[in-house]
């Protein structure tokens, strides 16, 4: 078992008398994109904080690569591949875009500064290169729509080069256009490739996201959520035909949506 690249069992999360999340486990293979849905209050974001490190688990084992990495921190799991962006994403506003993401590259440790100001500042214009955002890198990150601070999270954390990216919300407030785009994006990083001086050999992901129509598009298969608990896993054709899905969520999916998501 101990070759396994993402598992996460039995997790338990509790907010005083709520129990948030409980015995939830799911794996993810490499370069595999895992949709993580389910109703508000369901306890998704609770699960990604916990894989990010953000959280304590109250119990249960999350592995990384191999390695037991429960309690291990954040800046830690970021070193050994796992990255992710936040539901409510807090920029830096009067830094321009390009700093924003050298930050999320910063290393105390590192002793030529010169020569690693360099190149940092070249692999975070790449990460915003790749995000379509490089035209407004010296721009105050104050100065994003809605949609472009999605980005820039997402320039944030590619430009660690993880191998597990997780997405929390990913196209929320974005248009339409904004989010074929975006899901665009998200397929190509996982393939991997040379993004400039960015190398990936393509990056697993788990996407927390209630637009369905887009995650099915590029989901492999895809977790359900309700009441902190997996009500179902697998292929997104298949859950999204499953009648306790149905029930609890997509069934009260506002009718546009729901649309999209059969269509
Ligand atoms: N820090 C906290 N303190 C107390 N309760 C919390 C905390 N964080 C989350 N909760 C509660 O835990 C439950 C799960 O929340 P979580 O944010 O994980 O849901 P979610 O599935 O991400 O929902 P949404 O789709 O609305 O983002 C909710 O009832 C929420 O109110
Ligand atoms: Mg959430």
């Amino acid at each position: 078992m101990s070759d396994r690249f993402f598992a996460a069992s039995e997790l338990a999360k509790r907010f005083g008398g709520l129990e948030a999340v409980r015995k939830v486990g799911f794996e993810v293979s490499p370069h595999e994109i895992v949709g993580l849905i389910g109703p508000n209050g369901a306890g998704k974001t609770t699960v990604v904080k916990m894989i990010m490190g953000l959280l304590q688990p109250d119990a249960g084992q999350i592995i990384f690569k191999g390695k037991d990495i429960t309690r291990e921190q954040t800046w830690k799991r970021v070193v050994h591949g796992i990255t992710g962006t936040f539901q409510n994403s807090r920029p830096m506003k009067r830094l321009p875009l390009i700093a924003n993401v050298m930050v999320s590259l910063y290393n105390p440790r590192v002793r030529r500064q010169g020569e690693w100001v360099k190149t940092v500042q070249a692999r975070a214009l790449d990460a915003l290169e790749f995000v379509g955002l490089s035209d407004l890198a010296l721009s105050p990150a104050a100065s994003l729509s809605q949609g472009d601070l999605k980005r820039l999270e997402i320039a944030r954390a590619i430009a660690t080069e993880p191998d597990l990216l997780v997405l929390d919300e990913p196209f929320a407030g974005l248009t339409q256009s904004e989010t074929r785009l975006l899901g665009n994006s998200i397929h190509r990083l996982r393939k991997g490739g040379r993004f400039g001086r960015l190398h990936s050999e393509g990056c697993a992901m788990i996407i927390v996201e209630h637009k369905l129509s887009e995650l099915m598009r590029i989901a492999d298969r895809i977790v359900v959520m309700h009441f902190g608990e997996v009500i179902a896993d697998g292929p997104p054709e298949e859950v999204v035909q499953d009648p306790r899905v149905v029930e609890v969520y997509i069934g009260r999916v506002p009718q546009g949506n729901r649309e999209e998501v059969q269509g």
